[in-house]
């Protein structure tokens, strides 16, 4: 696993990245969820702290990295009031067993992670591990894989003397898969001190895949703005 390269990096572009528009609109979706959330890939738990603020819900923060989770742990180790409500699962999203299905689930960010077969094993699972009517909500981009791209510089932030760049390339798609290049890179006054490279698949299902997967588990469609998808377990 080579993903701990980018372990550094992810705090610092993520608070300007998706998380300020998941933050707009995930909270009205949520309204009336009381009971229970299960976050899958809670990643360092940029979402995570705010379902907590967001729902007076208990949460369980799925996250199989270690790396991600012990930034996790120490996000939650800083809201001390959170200890008794957040409950931290090492497994991956289809291994999850709870003691009882969940009121709510949400996932940000991770579909790109999940290989299609992985994928389409997983919303029965999750259909399993939900109460009936409850909510389901991920992220997902329409339009299938992006085309081909150079290198271009994703976002650059300053640390003291350093500044910290992740650039990108895509360099092929292949169906729902593409395989894209990454860059984490390090300057001290234009000089690189340190980079590192990722070469790795993603995965971006069409709509025409997704729906008969998800109504195929039982879930029908709710409404949910724009780059968010909400499914009610039927
Ligand atoms: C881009 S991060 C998103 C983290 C967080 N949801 C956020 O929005 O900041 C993707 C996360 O999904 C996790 N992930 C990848 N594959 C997974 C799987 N099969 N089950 C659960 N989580 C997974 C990764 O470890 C990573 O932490």
């Amino acid at each position: 696993m080579t993903d701990f390269i980018s372990f550094p990096f992810y705090d610092l572009f993520q608070e300007n990245g998706h998380v300020p528009q998941i933050r707009e609109k995930l909270p009205p979706l949520l309204t009336g969820v009381r009971r229970s959330i299960l976050e899958i890939g809670a990643g360092t738990g940029l979402i995570t702290t705010s379902l907590a603020d967001w729902t007076p819900a208990e949460i369980f923060a799925l996250e199989p990295s270690a790396g991600m989770r012990a930034v996790l742990l120490s996000r939650l180790s800083a809201r001390p009031e959170l200890l008794d409500r957040v409950t931290v699962l090492s497994c991956d999203a289809l291994s999850v067993d709870l003691d009882e299905p969940v009121e709510a689930m949400v996932m940000i960010n991770v579909m790109y992670a999940l290989e299609p077969d992985y994928r389409r094993r997983l919303w029965p699972v999750l259909a399993d591990r939900l109460e009936p009517g409850g909510l389901l909500v991920f992220t997902w981009r329409a339009g299938g894989p992006p085309a081909p791209r150079p290198l271009q510089e994703l976002e650059s932030r300053r640390v003291g003397r350093h500044t910290y760049t992740v650039l990108s390339e895509v360099l092929g798609s292949d169906g729902e898969a593409f395989e894209a290049r990454y860059l984490y890179r390090i300057t001290e006054n234009g000089k690189v001190i340190d980079e590192e490279e990722i070469v790795g698949h993603a995965y971006r299902p069409v709509w025409e895949k997704l729906e008969p997967e998800l109504t195929g588990a039982g879930f029908v469609r709710a409404d949910a703005p724009e780059g968010l998808l909400a499914w009610r377990l039927a």
